[in-house]
């Protein structure tokens, strides 16, 4: 029988749990970066937050996913999470997978992430705030350095280039810092460099300065640099 990540085509949105070491991998986050207010954006049932915050940090998530009751979030978490290992053990090939040292590994640091969150949105239900991109509910500047991961490109095959620009614009009128948008590559490993320089080219026009910053983090094959904006 085939499961359903058997196939090419990842299907819904994944809500995937990345921690706050893969957090800070990704976007080489320092202890300054998590110093100001933060948004994380989308935050799927990352730990990101829960934990951010532990340490001193303001951080807060957005997504849509968040309008769901909190124990079906909870759950939902739980599965994605599996739905996640599932396709990426599937698709092994396409990963490096020394960051994780293994696909069991990975699946674990996943489902810690997916359960702290899932305690942190009972304790903190504030931090977690249903809005979707390309329109949040925050006033100009609320944050000082906004995270983007794993929802803009990733998802490059149902979300057009309209929306990428909306959705960084966005993200750049709510943060008075840096915009890191992470990874560069959709959910297939393709990487979408017209798109990119597209984007660039529109956001440099609006007076938003761009810049393409390598990570030292790489999952999907050359999926090693972080677009940032700085309005
Ligand atoms: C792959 S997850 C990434 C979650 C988290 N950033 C991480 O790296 O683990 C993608 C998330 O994008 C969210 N999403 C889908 N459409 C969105 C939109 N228009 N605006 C913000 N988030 C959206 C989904 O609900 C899902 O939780």
């Amino acid at each position: 029988m085939t499961h359903p990540s058997d196939n090419d085509v990842l299907g819904e949105f994944l809500v995937s749990a990345r921690s706050l070491a893969e957090y800070r991998a990704i976007f080489t986050l320092s202890d300054a970066d998590l110093h100001g207010r933060i948004l994380d954006c989308p935050g799927g049932a990352a730990s990101f937050t829960a934990e951010a915050n532990a340490l001193g940090a303001d951080v807060t998530a957005a997504d849509p996913v968040y309008a769901r009751p909190p124990d079906n979030l909870r759950d939902l978490a739980i599965a994605e999470t599996d739905r996640g290992s599932h396709w990426a053990t599937a698709h092994s090939a396409r990963y490096r997978w020394d960051w994780y040292g293994s696909p069991q590994r990975h699946r674990e640091i996943r489902h810690a992430a997916a359960r702290r969150f899932g305690a942190d949105l009972s304790a903190h239900p504030g931090r977690y705030v249903a809005a979707a991109l390309p329109s949040l509910p925050f006033p100009d500047d609320s944050f000082d350095l906004a995270l983007s991961s794993h929802l803009l490109f990733t998802y490059a095959d149902r979300l057009d280039a309209d929306f990428h620009l909306a959705a960084l614009l966005e993200l750049a009128r709510v943060c008075a810092g840096e915009i890191r948008a992470y990874p560069l590559v959709d959910h297939l490993g393709n990487q979408h460099d017209d798109l990119v320089a597209s984007l660039r080219k529109e956001l440099e026009d609006k007076g938003i300065r761009t810049e393409l910053r390598e990570t030292g983090y790489e999952f999907h094959h050359g999926a090693n640099t972080v677009l940032v904006l700085r309005p």
